[in-house]
């Protein structure tokens, strides 16, 4: 889907997080993810919506949330409960969606995704137990957008758009 678009940062295991919080805190990738983020939907699952700081949704544009079960405590959300009728949903409205997670949820829509930007970072994480979905990289075109290794960041990392050939 065009309008469909995936943000993540991931280790170089494809590690996602632990516990339900990410590993790692970059600031300059906080930073690029408020930037990437403030005016669009975003499609996240509810784990990964509990796992948001307090406040972390303030001037964000309609969060949606995938869930099977009921969300009345987050009755200002848009929720789905099942894959079909968000999809139907991101056909019909004429605007940019980014999905930020997790696990489940990238699996879920990586298939529908016509552009990445992942923050590649250069290290492993074996605490992590979530992970991002193995993808065929012959399938995407990559682009560097920043290596901040040469920066000396710690941890090292390379953000890269993908585009999904046609
Ligand atoms: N590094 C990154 O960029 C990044 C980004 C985001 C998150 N994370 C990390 O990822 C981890 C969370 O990922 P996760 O996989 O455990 O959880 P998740 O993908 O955020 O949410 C999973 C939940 O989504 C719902 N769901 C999944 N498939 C569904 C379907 N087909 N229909 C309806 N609802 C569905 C279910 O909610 P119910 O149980 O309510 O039914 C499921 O429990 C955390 O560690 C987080 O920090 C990392």
């Amino acid at each position: 889907m065009q309008n469909l678009t995936l943000l993540a940062a991931i280790g170089k295991n494809n590690e996602l997080g632990v516990d339900n919080h990410l590993i790692w805190r970059i600031k300059e990738d906080l930073a690029f993810y408020k930037k990437m983020t403030l005016d669009h939907y975003l499609i996240m699952g509810r784990k990964t919506l509990v796992s948001l700081p307090a406040g972390a949704l303030e001037g964000w544009r309609r969060p949606i949330v995938l869930s099977k079960r009921p969300l009345d405590r987050y009755c200002d959300l848009s929720c789905f409960n099942d894959l079909s009728s968000l999809l139907e949903f991101v056909s019909l409205v004429p605007e940019e969606f980014i999905v930020i997670g997790g696990s489940q949820i990238y699996k879920l829509l990586l298939p529908y995704v016509e552009t990445m930007y992942l923050t590649e970072i250069q290290q492993e994480y074996p605490e992590a137990d979530s992970y991002f979905p193995e993808f065929d990289k012959s399938d995407w075109t990559s682009e560097v957008l920043g290596d901040y290794r040469k920066e000396g960041a710690d941890p090292p990392y390379v953000r890269k758009k993908y585009i999904r050939h046609r």
